[in-house]
């Protein structure tokens, strides 16, 4: 060999040895990538380690912050440094330097030392931007248009300004009571949809932070703000209630100049204001716009605003500002038109294939004052017509009227629709389905999870969940995106939830939520929807209880225990208020949801429909809040509450035992949901449990192998049937076609799942109107099951978050193969096997600084061809029920086997 080649082989192994040393990459703050405007006096840092090597880990770590990166390394100039702690955190690690500055940029960075002491390099910087941590920081006032003709037409409001050179950093601050879209010097400032966002306006409003810093110029300036109604003006709820009329602006520029001096720009006397091209908009009904009445230029500075009228400064209260904390919404996928039809009607329909939450953007050419109708529905009827009944009062009509200016490109912007369908009016000349494209609107969490089978039903209901998420995750946790309702039903997100975080990243999503919840509780009463607007009515079993739920389960997902600090008092709110309801321990609740939507028929002469006792319900949710509310004390080292609600929880399941049990074991109701309730809260004796677990699956069979659970069941049926070892019932279930199953509205093309099991029955007839979404997401909650049993990717309760995973597949339903990858904060889990000729392969991605024990179903296993008893990465833990038992560390395995007869 050449001395040259000699030189590079030794080079290259060089540079592979430093390129497998641990590093760190994946900056968040606050669980999210370089945020701005965070109100968060401590935000919490979570980094990855970038693993080379098998079974890494960290020991040590060591975070400094300054005010801008130069400053990160030189210790007089640096805000904080957090000295080398030894900790293996690298999760949701909280600040704790000096106080935070309002409005102000702060660097950071971090360097680990792995599990054989070897340092990292410094990461590469992270940043994080604050806002206003007083109310004092606040200089703007509230402003309105002083007189409006049309008020439910959007005004826009204008000011100039003007700025001197060496601008070095500008936000905007801005909210408004309505929703708003801002502009600078005639372009649109950020990307964030819907905006401020749907709170508990009154006690929470939440205010948005832009770096705005290119959009401004030296000399004159123009800030320009259109308002809608959005959720505060529009008729919302089944009693069709606004927040309030005053459509009004609440805005602040901060500038700073690299002299270090600084400029503000506020809302208050001196803007102008004037009515827009948005005559109309509503949530429900949709938008309207007429582009005669645009106003070219209407927001840069050289503007003649003369002819516009005046604002009014506005006293409205200030102290519910609230920075903003979870995603924004914001464009996603974009759909083509799938095909025209022309109904059976004669209606010009467009079908795009997917049943989706957003808007169609419309291209047209036409005269002035030609008026576009574009309608929106799910689904057609069985004669192949559009089929809008199930929509309720809810209009979703976009009207676009034109301007005779060259082609025209219209969208909405403050009112969104669920659909998959639209039927097109007055378009002039050829409908070109080229000129129409749907575009979907949700929260922009990141997508965490994926889901795959040999089935391409299961696949197909994997999509059908992830839609049905994508649709309701629209900033509060909805029921249904299209008729008149869309809100924040706690039931439905309780139910959700679990499933909710293996597809995406929600914890941020449900902390801004469960704040609402929070401020929206009356002497610890959870209302059923979350905001509570209008006379919501009160917590029902099941509904209420997503207040124990929601935070335990974000706290397993994301091991974020300060979810649960945050909701403590209202968790145990919840509870105290089912206590002081309830007599001799028994909640009898004077009414109730039920199971929500279980199976029933029409004409019921034999009793077969699946009522489940209202009451008995209610005993097992008690219990299951109080549970989930002894869990949080434990984590929060509260042990008075844990004793004293572990003596309640006694109390609670001796009542049931009392009021709903026979002596033999029987359930007084017996129907799935009772006996997966009971079973799945631990509210019958442990020798009581295993006959019940039967009586279960009897039921199923008497049901011919179907499912007859509504919300509240459904979630935890086919998790009881696997702890009590009925596997093969549950993959009866699941995969089970005919009505009541979660393959029947697949096998009926539904792209998005059903609020009911038979939402389009199978003569193609639809289930009653006034109850028949297709796209409500709470019998999505199969989904938790499919990942957490059929590829077995799980996280423990004592090292949440997935710091240590189990995986252990549950193989069956003659599948040959399932896969699954989570993206958890330490890094991408995967958990997929597969079945060829006998054997069973099974490959494992763990991530760095986490560990993982794992299950497998197989004999004379091998790892990466070595057997487990030589391996060194692999440490073998012995045999399990049908399983080899091992823990790992991170890495990349791949287990070999003899498949374990009987296992499908
Ligand atoms: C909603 C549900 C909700 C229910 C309460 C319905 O109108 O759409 O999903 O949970 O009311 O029973």
């Amino acid at each position: 060999m050449k001395k040259s080649a000699i030189l590079f082989l030794i080079f290259s192994l060089f540079t592979v040895s430093a390129f497998t040393r641990t590093g760190v990459s994946h900056l968040l703050t606050e669980n999210r990538i370089n945020p701005i405007g965070l109100d968060t006096p401590t935000p919490r840092f979570t980094w990855q380690l970038v693993a080379g090597e098998r079974g890494v880990y960290q020991t040590v770590y060591e975070i400094r912050l300054a005010e801008s990166t130069a400053a990160l390394s030189k210790s007089k100039n640096r805000v904080w440094d957090s000295g080398k702690i030894t900790s293996g955190k690298s999760v949701q690690v909280p600040y704790k330097g000096p106080k935070l500055q309002s409005d102000t940029r702060y660097y950071w960075q971090v360097r680990v030392w792995d599990q054989d002491s070897k340092a990292s390099a410094w990461s590469e910087p992270a940043w994080f931007q604050t806002a206003f941590f007083n109310l004092s920081d606040w200089k703007a006032k509230w402003i309105t248009p002083a007189s409006r003709k049309d008020t439910s037409a959007s005004p826009l409001l204008r000011k100039i300004f003007n700025l001197h050179e060496d601008i070095k950093s500008a936000n905007l601050y801005i909210t408004s009571h309505g929703m708003y879209e801002a502009f600078i010097n005639g372009s649109r400032v950020g990307d964030a949809l819907l905006t401020p966002g749907w709170t508990s306006y009154n006690e929470r409003l939440q205010y948005q932070v832009y770096d705005i810093t290119d959009m401004l110029q030296n000399g004159s300036n123009a800030v320009g703000v259109v308002l809608g109604n959005g959720w505060y003006k529009s008729d919302m709820g089944y009693n069709l209630v606004r927040y309030k009329d005053d459509i009004s602006l609440l805005c602040q520029l901060e500038i700073h100049y690299k002299d270090g001096t600084s400029e503000l720009v506020t809302s208050g006397p001196g803007w102008k204001s004037v009515t827009g091209p948005i005559r109309y908009s509503d949530v429900y009904d949709g938008e309207t716009y007429d582009a005669r009445y645009e106003i070219p230029g209407w927001s840069t500075p050289g503007f003649d605003d003369s002819d516009w009228g005046m604002v009014k400064v506005k006293d409205y209260k200030m102290d519910n500002l609230i920075a903003t904390y979870n995603e924004p919404v914001r464009k996603h996928e974009v759909f083509t038109a799938n095909k025209l039809i022309t109904t059976p009607k004669g209606d010009k329909v467009i079908d795009f294939g997917q049943n989706l939450v957003g808007w169609v953007q419309v291209k047209v050419k036409g005269k002035a004052g030609d008026t576009v109708r574009i309608y929106h529905a799910e689904v057609l009827d069985k004669k192949g017509n559009f089929y809008t009944d199930n929509l309720r009062t809810a209009r979703q009509l976009d009207t676009y009227v034109l301007e005779d200016n060259g082609t025209e490109t219209f969208e909405p912007h403050f009112s969104w629709q669920g659909f998959r369908y639209i039927k097109i009016e007055g378009y002039p000349g050829e409908i070109d389905p080229v000129n129409f494209t749907a575009t979907a609107i949700y929260s922009d969490m990141t997508p965490t999870g994926t889901f795959e089978c040999s089935d391409s039903l299961l696949n197909q209901l994997q999509h059908n969940i992830q839609w049905g998420q994508r649709g309701n995750f629209l900033d509060v946790p909805t029921d249904c995106p299209q008729r008149d309702e869309r809100l924040g039903w706690t039931g439905d997100a309780q139910a959700f939830a679990r499933t909710a975080t293996f597809n995406f990243r929600v914890d941020n999503f449900f902390a801004k939520w469960l704040k609402d919840l929070a401020v929206d509780q009356k002497n610890g009463d959870v209302p059923a929807i979350v905001p509570n607007i209008g006379k919501g009515v009160s917590g029902s079993p099941g509904w209420g209880d997503v207040a124990t739920i929601a935070p335990w389960t974000m706290y397993l997902a994301y091991g974020d225990r300060r979810i649960l600090e945050d909701q403590y008092e209202s968790m145990k709110g919840w509870v105290d208020h089912i206590t002081g309801l309830s007599k001799n321990n028994l909640w009898i609740p004077s009414w109730s949801f039920g199971d929500w939507l279980f199976y029933s028929l029409n004409n019921d002469r034999s009793g077969e429909s699946a009522i489940t006792d209202k009451s008995l319900i209610a005993q097992c949710f008690y219990a299951c809040s109080t549970q989930n509310l002894i869990n949080a004390a434990k984590v929060l080292g509260k042990t008075t509450d844990v004793e004293n609600y572990t003596e309640l929880l006694k109390d609670i399941k001796n009542a049931f035992f009392r009021e709903y049990v026979t002596r033999s074991g029987r359930l007084v109701s017996g129907t799935q949901t009772a006996y997966v309730l009971a079973l799945q809260f631990d509210m019958l004796p442990e020798d009581l449990r295993d006959q019940a677990a039967d009586r279960l699956v009897d039921n199923i069979r008497h049901y011919n192998n179907h499912l007859t659970t509504g919300f509240l069941g459904t979630p935890y049926l086919c998790h009881v049937l696997t702890r009590f070892g009925h596997d093969d019932v549950a993959y009866e279930l699941l995969l089970q076609k005919t009505y009541p199953s979660w393959l029947y509205p697949v096998t009926m093309g539904a792209t998005t799942i059903w609020e009911r099991w038979d939402g389009i029955k199978p003569d193609s007839t639809f289930q009653t109107p006034s109850m028949n979404s297709f796209n409500h997401y709470a019998y999505g909650a199969i989904g938790d099951w499919m990942y957490r049993t059929i590829t077995g990717l799980d996280t423990y309760s004592d090292q949440p978050g997935y710091k240590k995973i189990r995986i252990k597949p549950h193989i069956g339903g003659g599948l040959t193969h399932a896969s699954a990858t989570l993206k958890t904060y330490y890094g991408n889990v995967k958990s997929g096997w597969e079945i060829k000729d006998g054997r069973l392969l099974m490959n494992i991605e763990i991530p760095g600084n986490t560990s993982a024990v794992i299950y497998i179903p197989a004999s004379g296993v091998t790892e990466s061809t070595r057997l487990l008893k030589e391996s060194e990465d692999v440490k073998y833990l012995g045999e399990e029920d049908g399983y080899v038992k091992v823990e790992v560390g991170s890495g990349v395995y791949a287990f070999v086997g003899e498949e374990v007869g009987g296992m499908r």
